[in-house]
Order: C-alpha cells, then sequence, then structure tokens
C-alpha cells in the first residue's frame, strides 16, 4: 500500500507529464492543421512537381583551358581518382586502339608533356595481382568511367563531406598499388 506521501509525490510527477504531453499534441494538430506545402514548396527545384519546362538540368560551366594550362584539382579522398583539370574537347570517344589521353600520360610520354603519369596501379591486372610490364590493363583504357571532367556549378545542396588523408602529398598524388594490400596478411 502506498502512504499518504507516496500518492502526494505520484500526483505530483503525473500530473506534469501529462500536461506537457496534452500540450505538444496540441501543437501538433495546430501544425497539421495550418502547414500545407503547395506543390512548388515541396521539392529542392522550386518549380511544379508535372511539369518539366522551368527545370531544364543545369550542366554547369566546362574549363576552356588547354592540358599544360591547367591547375590539378585537390583530390576528394585519399586515392580517390583525380579530376581532369583540363579541356577534353575533341578527345572523345576513347578506345582501346585510338586512345589520345595515352598520348600524354603515358609514362614515357608524360614527362615531356609536363603531364601526370599514369599510376603503376593501371598497368597491374588487380584480379590476379599480375604486372603487366608496361602495357595498360584492359579494364583502363575507358578513363572517363573514372576520371571526370570538373564543372563549375552551384549545387542546391551543399556537399560538407571532408576527405581524410592521412598522409598531406595524398592530396596530389596517388600510392594505391603500394598500400593495396595493407592489413592483409600473407601465407
Ligand atoms: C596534350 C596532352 C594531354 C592530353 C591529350 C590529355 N592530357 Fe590529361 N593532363 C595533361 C597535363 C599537362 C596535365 C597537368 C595539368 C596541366 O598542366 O594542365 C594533365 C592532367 C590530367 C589529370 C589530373 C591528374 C592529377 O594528378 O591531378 C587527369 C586525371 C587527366 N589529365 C586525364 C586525362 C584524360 C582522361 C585524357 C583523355 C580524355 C587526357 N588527360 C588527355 C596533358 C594531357
Ligand atoms: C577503373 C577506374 C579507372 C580507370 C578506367 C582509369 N583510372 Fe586513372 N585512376 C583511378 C584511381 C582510383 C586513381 C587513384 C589511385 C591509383 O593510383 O590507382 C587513378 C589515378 C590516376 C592518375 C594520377 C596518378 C598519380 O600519380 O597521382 C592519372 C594521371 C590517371 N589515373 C590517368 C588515367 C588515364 C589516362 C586513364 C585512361 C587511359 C585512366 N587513368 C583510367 C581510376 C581509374
Amino acid at each position: 500500500m502506498m502512504t499518504n506521501m507516496q500518492k502526494v509525490a505520484a500526483v505530483l510527477v503525473v500530473l506534469p507529464l501529462l500536461a506537457v504531453t496534452t500540450f505538444a499534441y496540441a501543437q501538433m494538430d495546430y501544425f497539421a492543421a495550418k502547414q500545407t506545402f503547395s506543390e512548388e514548396e515541396l521539392g529542392l527545384r522550386k518549380e511544379t512537381l508535372y511539369d518539366e519546362q522551368g527545370t531544364a538540368p543545369s550542366h554547369g560551366e566546362i574549363t576552356a583551358l588547354e592540358p599544360g594550362e591547367s591547375t590539378r584539382i585537390e583530390r576528394a579522398f585519399e586515392n580517390s581518382p583525380p579530376l581532369i583539370p583540363h579541356d577534353i574537347t575533341g578527345m572523345l570517344p576513347l578506345a582501346q586502339t585510338e586512345n589520345i589521353c595515352l598520348d600524354c600520360h603515358m609514362p614515357e610520354e608524360a614527362v615531356s608533356q609536363g603531364a601526370i603519369p599514369i599510376p603503376k596501379s593501371h598497368f597491374v591486372d588487380l584480379g590476379t595481382g599480375k604486372d603487366l610490364e608496361g602495357k595498360l590493363d584492359g579494364d583502363r583504357f575507358n578513363c572517363m568511367q573514372c576520371h571526370v571532367i570538373q564543372t563549375r556549378i552551384s549545387v542546391p545542396v551543399a556537399n560538407l563531406f571532408k576527405g581524410e588523408f592521412r598522409d598531406k602529398e595524398g592530396k596530389y598524388r596517388s600510392n594505391l598499388i603500394d598500400i593495396l594490400n595493407e592489413g592483409v596478411e600473407a601465407d
């Protein structure tokens, strides 16, 4: 049995809780009744959702700087594929046999072109670990599958992602092939 003191204490706890809950429900009802959103307010694009007229996609502005004139772009995260900082007009499509990117980026050409040499990882069959001795892996000829051109565009939702770099060199250089097996014990 509860003593009188315990009964008073229980009422003191329960009553304010009841009051708060009732108030919260009343508030929710109030907003549900008052706050309705028009179609134009629902999406990020602030246009009706049933008509594409005013919402042509924006492709942004692509650099016109030629290879050799552009400035390299900081990597998004350690060993991410670097963005292409220069114009690529007229360079596409890429094929295994005809691939203008190789003219400047193959390691033996890159030095004279002032370009960044294709890294060792692209000359290894990553499936088997076989060193292809200077021959580009067949999976790598389509550079644009992984490397994309930088575009200037304003985005409706800011990207707050911040890449981690264990070594600040990694902001402009990759070392994937050297660290790929980190933490893996060989037999
Ligand atoms: C005429 C030579 C030339 C051609 C062709 C060329 N590039 Fe480049 N590329 C460069 C140079 C030089 C740089 C360094 C930035 C600069 O000086 O403009 C570079 C930079 C890059 C980078 C940035 C590397 C980094 O570490 O930041 C990537 C990625 C790249 N190019 C990819 C490509 C792809 C893909 C193609 C083919 C569609 C291509 N390039 C064609 C010369 C060339
Ligand atoms: C399957 C995805 C993929 C393809 C295809 C690919 N790359 Fe890469 N590339 C990467 C990644 C990931 C990195 C960074 C990690 C590394 O070194 O492998 C990179 C790094 C690079 C770098 C920077 C090297 C450095 O020392 O920092 C250059 C230059 C480059 N690639 C050029 C090319 C060119 C040119 C082609 C086409 C012939 C190509 N890549 C095809 C994924 C790719």
